[in-house]
């Protein structure tokens, strides 16, 4: 890590190839008698590179944005594997997408069809469209990334769902012949899909019986990640619970699409920082690194948790476990914060870590996921440097901003 910082500096985001495709496989072995379309969820980290890595795997993407199209094509993305999931769909990111041959539109309302087929229309396109179906099943997650309860701003309520089909199933620009769900994220058990499952299949028959046929199921992302050690189930053991509920309808021919972000890139990166100062004050020992909420959000945003440690330890101090406590000798409590003007600018709080002085190098973990796509330039703090590390060879798949890139945009009247 040390040669990284030399040659990269700090802060620094560090990706794993090797870990993104084993993430990516397992998941593609798990699901296998399912032959899904995994469409990798680009929020959860955008480089092109990762996109890249992915695609090579066989993944399509699942987009949200005309932005992540754009990234999608760069990457070299076939747009027919991609799902086009953005909760508010511009005109303008509609026309891009039909335009690029997106394989479906997951629709959100019945404004956003009526829009879409209108757009198709209008150039003489025929699309295809799944209904987001809101199932109304908890999660079990932060409330911030809970989509599936009927309280949220997300899909079709379920009981609605079947009359969005009466009423636009037979429309010939925009072919509604798919349901999408997407429950929320991290979950970290099969149950809260189980259920969900089990009342869109019901809808799925309903629909048989009216002559509507559904011939695409997606079920969205949401696979946990271990930010603590363990704390996931394994891919298997989601598709243990979820492939028997559909093996049936996919050996007939209905396509089956997971969404996974999280699950495959978290743990293929770590945020690597230096630490800046450590300072005292009253009861409390703050650790300011040269990266904050700037450059990984999730624990000033969701009170997420990243398990935090310096990069070259003594012997006494390797972690065998990534956990919130850890029983080891000798160490310190601290507050791990950044250099934002914030005091919710922190990346751990009453933490305990080995003692660490100015100038260490500490790691946060599971920082691959909506780690650098979150990152903002808050304080004119430029943004960082994305490294890609493949066997013995690390390549910087984003150089870090200058001061002009900063003010680029920007007219100086
Ligand atoms: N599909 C849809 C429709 C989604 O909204 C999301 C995530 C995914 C797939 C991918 O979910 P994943 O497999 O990565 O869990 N910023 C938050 C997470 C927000 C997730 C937004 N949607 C965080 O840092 O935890």
């Amino acid at each position: 890590m040390s040669q990284i910082a030399e040659q990269f500096d700090t802060p620094c985001y560090v990706y794993s190839r090797a870990t993104l495709v084993e993430h990516y496989t397992r998941l593609a072995e798990a699901f296998a008698p399912l032959d899904p379309l995994l469409c990798y969820s680009i929020k959860s980290c955008s480089n092109i590179s990762i996109c890249k890595t992915l695609a090579e795997c066989g993944a399509g993407m699942d987009l949200v944005s005309g932005g992540e199209l754009h990234r999608a094509k760069l990457a070299g993305v076939d747009p027919a594997q991609c799902v086009y999931a953005g909760v508010g769909k511009s005109d303008a990111e509609i026309r891009q997408s039909l335009e690029a041959g997106v394989g479906w539109f997951n629709i959100e309302s019945e404004a956003e069809f009526e829009n879409v087929s209108a757009i198709a229309k209008s150039m003489n396109l025929i699309c295809k469209a799944a209904l987001r179906v809101n199932p109304d099943v908890d999660p079990k997650t932060h409330r911030y990334t809970t989509t599936g309860k009927k309280e949220t701003k997300f899909g079709v309520d379920i009981e609605r769902a079947k009359s969005v089909f009466e009423q636009y199933g037979n429309d010939e620009h925009c072919i509604l012949c798919g349901i999408h769900v997407h429950l929320g994220s991290p979950i970290y058990s099969a149950e809260p899909y189980v259920t969900s499952l089990r009342k869109i299949l019901i809808l799925i028959d309903e629909l048989d019986v009216r002559g509507i046929k559904i011939n695409m199921l997606d079920l969205g992302g949401g696979f946990g990640a271990d930010y603590e050690s363990d704390q996931t189930p394994l891919a298997s053991e989601y598709a243990k619970e979820i492939v028997p509920l559909l093996q049936d309808h996919a050996s007939k021919g209905m396509k089956i699409i997971l969404e996974p972000g999280r699950t495959i890139t978290a743990n293929a990166g770590i945020l690597l920082l230096k630490v800046l100062y450590i300072k005292t004050s009253g009861e409390k020992t703050f650790v300011t690194c040269d990266g904050g909420m700037n450059v990984m959000m999730r624990p000033s945003h969701y009170g997420a948790f990243h398990f935090i440690w310096p990069c070259s330890v003594k012997d006494e101090h390797v972690p065998q476990r990534r956990a919130k406590e850890m029983d080891l000798p000798d160490l310190i409590m601290v507050d791990v914060v950044g250099p934002i003007c914030e005091t919710g600018d922190f990346l751990a709080i009453d933490r305990l870590m080995p003692p660490v002085s100015r100038g260490d190098l500490i790691a946060l973990f599971g920082a691959g996921a909506y780690g650098m796509s979150m990152s903002n330039r808050y304080n004119s703090m430029p943004l960082p440097a994305e490294v890609l590390v493949d066997q013995t060879s690390s390549k910087l798949i984003r150089r870090r901003e200058t001061y002009d890139d900063l003010t680029s945009h920007e007219l100086n009247l």
